[in-house]
C-alpha cells in the first residue's frame, strides 16, 4: 500500500472514530470533534502491541491496515514492550479533555506526555505555544521528534 492510501485510510479512520465518540456522547464540542478529526494519531503511536499466547507482537507501518485499524479504535494501545507505557483509550481522553473545558489563550500544562498525542490535541485546541508536557520517563521523546515540522507539538516538552 502508499503512503498516500495509508494517509487516505487513516482520515477515513479517523472520521470513522469522530462519529463513534460523538454517537457516544463523550465528544459534543466543536473544537475537541476538530482536534481529534484532524490530529494524526497514527503520527504519534508508530508501533502498538498486542498479546499473543507467546508475546507481545508488535503492529506497525509494515502491515498498515491492522496498524491503523488498531490506532483508530477506540481502544487503549501498550506502546512498549514490556507493557509498561500505553495510549489512553480515545472515549477516556475525550472525556477528559471535555471537561477540562479550556477558554481560548489558557495556557496547559500536562504531566505525563507518554506518545504525545494527548498533547497534540491540547495544541490543536490552544495552540502549540500554550502547551507544555512533561514526562517522568528519560530520553527524548521519539513520537514528538518524529512529529516535529508538523502542527500541534507542544512549544515545550521534559522528560525526567
Ligand atoms: C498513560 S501514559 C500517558 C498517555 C499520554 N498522555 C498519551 O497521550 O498517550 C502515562 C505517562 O505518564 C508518565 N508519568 C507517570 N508518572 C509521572 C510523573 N510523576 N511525572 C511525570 N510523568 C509521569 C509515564 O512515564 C507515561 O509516559
Amino acid at each position: 500500500m502508499s503512503a498516500a492510501s495509508d494517509e487516505d485510510r487513516a482520515e477515513k479512520l479517523r472520521r470513522q472514530l469522530v462519529g463513534e465518540l460523538v454517537s457516544g456522547g463523550v465528544l459534543p464540542s466543536d473544537g475537541w470533534r476538530a482536534a481529534v478529526a484532524e490530529v494524526p494519531r497514527h503520527v504519534f503511536v508508530p508501533t502498538f502491541y498486542r498479546q499473543t499466547p507467546s508475546e507481545q507482537e508488535a503492529v506497525d507501518a509494515s502491515s498498515p491496515g491492522e496498524w491503523l485499524e488498531g490506532v483508530y479504535g477506540d481502544q487503549l494501545l501498550v506502546v512498549s514492550p514490556d507493557v509498561k507505557s500505553s495510549s489512553t483509550v480515545p472515549s477516556l481522553m475525550a472525556v477528559m479533555l471535555e471537561a477540562l473545558d479550556p477558554a481560548d489563550g489558557h495556557r496547559i500544562l500536562e504531566i505525563g506526555t507518554g506518545t504525545g498525542y494527548n498533547a497534540a490535541l491540547l495544541c490543536h485546541r490552544l495552540g502549540d505555544g500554550n502547551v507544555v508536557s512533561v514526562d517522568i520517563a528519560g530520553g527524548p521523546c521519539r513520537c514528538c521528534e518524529r512529529a516535529s515540522g508538523r502542527a500541534w507539538v507542544p512549544s515545550s516538552t521534559w522528560r525526567g
